[in-house]
Parts: C-alpha cells; sequence; structure tokens
C-alpha cells in the first residue's frame, strides 16, 4: 500500500468518527423542538446545531480528500509528491477541528469584537470556525492541491478524470476565501455568502464527487476508462451549465434585484438533468455487469449515492426553487428536509461507499457480505428518509399556515409552531433519528470487523488443505 492511502485512511477514520459527532449534535438539536426548556443556559440550540452542520461539512472534507488520497498513486502509479507535508498537515487538521469543536461547546459565544472573529465564531453558517482555524483549513487545502498537482506533473500522465479534478479544485478552494470578510450590510453579506454554500455543493463538489464515483466505478465494476469519463465530461458540463446560474434560487428574497427571479428559477429547474445523468449512468454500468460484484456494500452505497442525488438534490431541491413556491416555502422545515436529503444523497452515501472500497483492499477480503452492512444500510436510509418525511410534512405546515394564511406575521409563525402537523413532525424526526444513530453504529462496527474473518479465512485456507 502507498504511504498516500495510509494517510488515506487516517481520513476515513476521522471523517467516520466526525460523523458520529454530528450525529449526537443532530440529536441534541432535535430534542430542543420537542423540549423547549431543555438544556436550558448550558447549551444553547444554535451551538448544538453549529457543531451538527460544521462537522457534516468537515467529514465530507476529510472523507473527499481521504478517497483523493486513496485513488490518486493507483491512478498514476506513483507515491504522491510530499507526502510527508500531507502527513503532517493531516494532524494539524485534527487538532484545530478538536480545538474548534471544544471552543464551540465550552466557550459558545463572544462580544461583537474582531477577537470573537478570530477565536470564537466567524458567524457564516457551515464555516463558523474562527479565522485561525480557517487559515489553517486554507493550508490543508492548499498543500492537498500541490500534493495533486505536483504528483500528476511527475508522473507524466494525466488522465481526463485528473484533468477535471485539478481544475474543479481551484475555484472549491477560492471559494472557501468566501468565509473571511465580514460584512456589515445584510444583503451583501448574503449575496457573498451564497456563493460559497451554493456553489460547493451545486457545482464544485458536485465535479468532486463526480471524479470520486467514476474512479470507484471503475475499481468496483471495472467500467472502462472510455465510459467513466465521457459520463464525467456531460455530467460536469450540465451541473456548471445549470448550477452557476442556478445560484438565483437564493436571491428571491434578500434585497438583490428582481431580475434573479426568472434566472434563478430558469437556470436552477434544470439542474436536475446532471443528476438524473448520474443514475443513468449507474444505472447502465451496473446492468452491464450483471450488478456483480465482490464489495455488495460499497456497490449498494454508490446505487444510494446515485439515487439519492437525484432525488434529495434534484427532486426536493426542484420542489421549491421556483419563486411562486419558494415564496411560501423559504427557510422553513421543508428547506431543511432537502438540505438533509441532498447532503445525504450527493455526498455521504458516495463517502460511505469509498470506505468500503479501502476496507476490502485493507483487509484483503474477498467478499464484505454479511448481515450488519444491510442492518447498517437499512437503518441509515429507512432513518434519514423517514426524518425528510417528517421535516416535509412540518413544513408544508409551515408554507400553509404560517405564510400563505397567516401572511407571515409574527403570530402566524407561533400558530404555526403549535399546529399537530408541525409538532408531530418534529416528534418524528426525533425518532427516525434514533434510528438513524442506530444506523450509523452499526455502520461502524461494520466499517472495523467486515472482511476480518474472511481474510483469515482466507489465510487459514491453504494451510488446511
Ligand atoms: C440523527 C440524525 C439527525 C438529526 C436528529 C438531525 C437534526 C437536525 C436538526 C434539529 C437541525 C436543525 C434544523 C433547524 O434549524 O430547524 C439539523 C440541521 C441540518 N442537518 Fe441534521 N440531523 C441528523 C442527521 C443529518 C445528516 C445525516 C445530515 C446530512 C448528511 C444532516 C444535515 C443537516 C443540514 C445540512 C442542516 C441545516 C439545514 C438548514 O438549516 O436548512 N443532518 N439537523
Ligand atoms: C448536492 C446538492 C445539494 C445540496 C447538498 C443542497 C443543500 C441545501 C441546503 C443545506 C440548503 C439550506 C441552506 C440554508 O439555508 O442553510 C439548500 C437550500 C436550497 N436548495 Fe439545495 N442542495 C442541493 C441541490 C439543489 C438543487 C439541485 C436544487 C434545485 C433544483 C436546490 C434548491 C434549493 C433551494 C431553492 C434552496 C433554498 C430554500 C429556501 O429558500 O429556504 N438545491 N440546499
Ligand atoms: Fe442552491
Amino acid at each position: 500500500m502507498y504511504r498516500s492511502q495510509k494517510l488515506a485512511l487516517r481520513y476515513f477514520t476521522a471523517a467516520a468518527l466526525l460523523f458520529g459527532v454530528m450525529v449526537i449534535a443532530g440529536l441534541l438539536s432535535a430534542i430542543y423542538y420537542v423540549v423547549p426548556g431543555f438544556l436550558q443556559d448550558v447549551f444553547n440550540f444554535s451551538t448544538a446545531k453549529i457543531l451538527h452542520i460544521d462537522t457534516l461539512i468537515i467529514w465530507l472534507l476529510m472523507g473527499f480528500i481521504g478517497a483523493v488520497y486513496w485513488f490518486l498513486p493507483r491512478e498514476l502509479e506513483t507515491e504522491v509528491v510530499g507526502i510527508r507535508l500531507a502527513e503532517a498537515l493531516f494532524w494539524v487538521f485534527c487538532a484545530a477541528v478538536l480545538v474548534v469543536a471544544a471552543v464551540f461547546i465550552f466557550v459558545q459565544y463572544g462580544g461583537s469584537s474582531e477577537f470573537s472573529l478570530w477565536f470564537i465564531n466567524q458567524g457564516r453558517k457551515y464555516v463558523e470556525a474562527p479565522r485561525w482555524a480557517a487559515i489553517g483549513i486554507v493550508a490543508v487545502v492548499l498543500v492537498f492541491m500541490y500534493n495533486v498537482i505536483a504528483t500528476a506533473v511527475k508522473a507524466r500522465k494525466m488522465s481526463g478524470i485528473l484533468w477535471v479534478l485539478i481544475i474543479d479544485l481551484i475555484p472549491l478552494s477560492v471559494l472557501y476565501l468566501d468565509a473571511f470578510p465580514a460584512l456589515t450590510n445584510m444583503s451583501h453579506d448574503l449575496y457573498w455568502w451564497w456563493w460559497l454554500v451554493h456553489m460547493w455543493v451545486e457545482a464544485t463538489w458536485e465535479v468532486l464527487i463526480g471524479c470520486i464515483m467514476a474512479w470507484s466505478l471503475m475499481e468496483l465494476m471495472g467500467t472502462s476508462r472510455r465510459i467513466v469519463e465521457s459520463w464525467l465530461y456531460i455530467e460536469v458540463l450540465l451541473v456548471l451549465g445549470t448550477g452557476i446560474l442556478g445560484l438565483g434560487h437564493h436571491y428571491f428574497w434578500i434585497g438583490t434585484p428582481r431580475y434573479w427571479l426568472s434566472i434563478g428559477g430558469f437556470f436552477s429547474a434544470l439542474e436536475p438533468l446532471p443528476l438524473l445523468g448520474m443514475v443513468v449512468h449507474a444505472v447502465y454500468d451496473a446492468g452491464s455487469h450483471r450488478m456483480k460484484t465482490s464489495n455488495r456494500p460499497a456497490f449498494y452505497w454508490l446505487l444510494a449515492e446515485a439515487f439519492g442525488n437525484f432525488i434529495g438534490a434534484g427532486v426536493w431541491g426542484f420542489m421549491m426553487t421556483l419563486p411562486q413556491i419558494n415564496l411560501f416555502s423559504h427557510g422553513t422545515q421543508w428547506t431543511v428536509s432537502h438540505g438533509h436529503f441532498a447532503f445525504w444523497g450527493a455526498y455521504a452515501c458516495g463517502v460511505i461507499a469509498v470506505f468500503y472500497l479501502a476496507v476490502q483492499k485493507v483487509r484483503g477480503a474477498q467478499s464484505l457480505d454479511n448481515r450488519a452492512w444491510k442492518w447498517s444500510f437499512g437503518l441509515l436510509n429507512f432513518g434519514l428518509v423517514g426524518m425528510v418525511g417528517a421535516l416535509l410534512i412540518a413544513g408544508i405546515a409551515q408554507a400553509f399556515y404560517e405564510r400563505a394564511m397567516g401572511g407571515s406575521t409574527l403570530q402566524a409563525f407561533v400558530i404555526a409552531q403549535e399546529n399537530p402537523w408541525f409538532v408531530s413532525g418534529m416528534y418524528a424526526r426525533l425518532g427516525f433519528g434514533v434510528v438513524f444513530a442506530i444506523g450509523y453504529f452499526t455502520l461502524l462496527y461494520d466499517l472495523l470487523t467486515a472482511g476480518r474473518c474472511a481474510a483469515v479465512g482466507a489465510a487459514t485456507q491453504p494451510a488446511a488443505t
């Protein structure tokens, strides 16, 4: 195994553990909705939610970085250039995450001063990490980019996937700088902040996961490079063609000019197209290989990624992307329903698929088939879809009672919060969240144990015969 792949395993381990912190913080956040006085004056809802969504971003980023360190040396048949620096920065990354988490948990908030921006919280949703830590993340990403580009240059073997990856990493990292400025005008601030959030999840991350899935399909099913690369180019073209101006669906109500209503509505309505392309691609590959694979968990998680991306991001996003509907659904639990489904389908499932690819290689297992992966696959997806359904019902109740009937007044907001559909939705979300959490621990157990017996069996067999 290359050193870069060992580093990838470290990234996967950190990602899997942070996924757990995210689940616990999610459960905590959900409790406040059914027990309003929960942990009053000790730990507030917004801090729990910050912990939940920031760990989400970090574990997915760690999963992506790990996946690239995993596939890169195999693609180029050489060790990654600058691997020592990358190894050192992994520990810096982990230390920074721990310190930031501790600050979020124990300090929570500070005065409105530069000090708070530098050491407590930068205040931008999803990228709240204080400035010093954000600078650390920039350093990690820069070294990561250097590793990828320098290795490709040294190996003199550029593939189509690698070109797409390198070109994608540039805007992906530059956009993160958007987390830094502190603008006092709310409209300006949101205008730029959406560049980061939207252009990450609906443009640059989609391309990145497209590259990772292309490599995974080649490894899992031996799909030919020609086929995965052709699909990748089509998907990238469509993602960028629809996703960049699709940004307008966040500019409907924040004080930007009216033309964003048409631009955002039109282009974002087309965004499901590339995601549908990814489903067709995955099903085509699976069909042409008669669904045969030696790594069933990875295969199922890959299919879940393709379908989840299309349904969670494409269909759930499409539902509320036209301004005529978004006027009512904006910022309700409907949005939260889509946020969960999309992040899960588009990214989390893909990262879990790569975990399983790595587990098989590390343990040298012929097969990873067992009951634990099926349980974890079932519980996680059932829990997630249950949460998404509960949130959708709660969100529709809000759109209907608070916005359409109540005219968005404060009183209408309070009435909607007490509406039985909304309240039951919050209980159901917590219940399905617990199911999801059980699925997470089963996944963790399976990742630690799967293939162990098979490997031992394979190793002892020749001796026995
Ligand atoms: C045990 C499972 C989970 C529970 C109980 C849970 C609960 C919650 C809660 C209560 C919120 C705050 C919503 C609000 O502000 O009203 C939230 C936000 C969020 N969660 Fe989760 N979550 C869970 C798992 C996940 C997973 C697996 C993902 C993604 C893969 C995820 C992604 C998000 C995102 C993106 C937000 C922000 C949504 C927004 O503000 O629009 N969560 N979650
Ligand atoms: C992988 C892709 C995607 C992910 C991870 C994702 C995630 C999210 C999240 C977390 C939010 C809530 C943001 C916040 O306010 O904190 C959101 C909002 C939104 N998303 Fe997506 N999304 C994806 C793709 C799409 C697509 C393809 C569409 C349209 C077809 C879409 C339409 C929307 C709209 C209209 C909103 C704003 C909702 C509102 O006004 O409250 N999304 N998305
Ligand atoms: Fe968006």
